[in-house]
């Protein structure tokens, strides 16, 4: 059998007395579009923390094609093929869009030493990304002003510039408007027919049943529910934790 892209052993994060994540153990396999749901503060953004190395875990294993990262350092993770973006939009926001592409392209090399001259190649590659984002029409314009939209489709297009193996995503459609999340819907689908895996987080419960095959939710640290999103909304463990309105809208996204 083919070995998970991903495996977390037992995986957990202490911080005190709070158990943020509880021993998790999850196997990702390759090409598989996961979404993870679940209250606020159920551990999501850590379990995330952990798997990019952002945080040292306090207990268990984590494992990419097979190799333990448990003690791999955050900025080797994008060269070995994992990206991730964040739940806060992150970019600089006095380079313009087509300078935030040129960082990314640079500096996700992989290089100890990364080139630092901007030569035609990384230009090209740059142009071609925005214009496979719909972003060329903004290339020009500082990332402080455009759209939230487009800061997080600028997000993801910086996250996959080297084609990552797996692609991590905290909330992408957080605070986007229905049409809004449409287009990322659309963005999304096409990133997955690319191959790419893609495991992401996300209370927009349409965007979760639309786009993920496999659908995880978390509670109190714990992965309470792992199975088909259209079997969520019938899951007793996963009703009692959904109260007043995030049960009202887990309903209506899911009937
Ligand atoms: N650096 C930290 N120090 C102490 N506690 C933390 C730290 N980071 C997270 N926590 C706590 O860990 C728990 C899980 O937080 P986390 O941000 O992972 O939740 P989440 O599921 O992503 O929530 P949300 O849906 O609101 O983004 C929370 O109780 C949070 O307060
Ligand atoms: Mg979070």
């Amino acid at each position: 059998m083919v070995a998970p892209l991903l495996e977390c052993r037992n995986v957990r994060k202490d911080y005190g007395a709070l158990a943020a994540v509880d021993g998790v153990d999850l196997s990702v396999h390759a090409g598989e579009t996961i979404g993870i749901g679940g209250p606020n503060g159920a551990g999501k953004t850590t379990f995330f923390d952990l798997i990019s190395g952002l945080t040292p875990a306090s207990g268990g294993d984590i494992l990419f094609h097979g190799r333990s990262i448990s003690r791999i350092p955050a900025h080797k993770f994008l060269p070995m093929g994992m990206a991730r973006t964040f739940q806060v939009s992150s970019g600089f926001t006095s380079l313009t869009v087509m300078q935030n592409m040129l960082v990314s392209i640079l500096f996700g090399s992989g290089l100890e030493r990364p080139d630092l001259r901007i030569q035609t190649k990384h230009r090209r590659r740059a142009a071609e990304q925005l214009d496979r984002f719909n972003l060329s029409h903004l290339a020009d314009t500082e990332v402080a002003e455009i759209p939230a939209l487009a800061r997080k489709k600028l997000m993801v297009a910086t996250a996959v510039a080297h084609e990552p193996k797996l692609l991590l995503l905290d909330e992408p459609v957080s605070g986007l408007m229905p049409p809004e999340v449409d287009s990322f819907i659309e963005m999304v689908l096409a990133l997955r027919k690319s191959g790419i895996c893609i495991v992401f987080i996300e209370h927009v419960m349409r965007f979760l049943m639309t786009v993920a095959e496999r659908a995880l939710i978390m509670h109190q640290g714990k992965l309470i529910y792992d199975g088909a999103p259209a079997g969520i909304a019938s899951d007793e463990t996963v009703k009692s934790v959904y109260l007043g309105s995030a049960a009202e809208e887990l309903r209506e996204a899911t009937q």
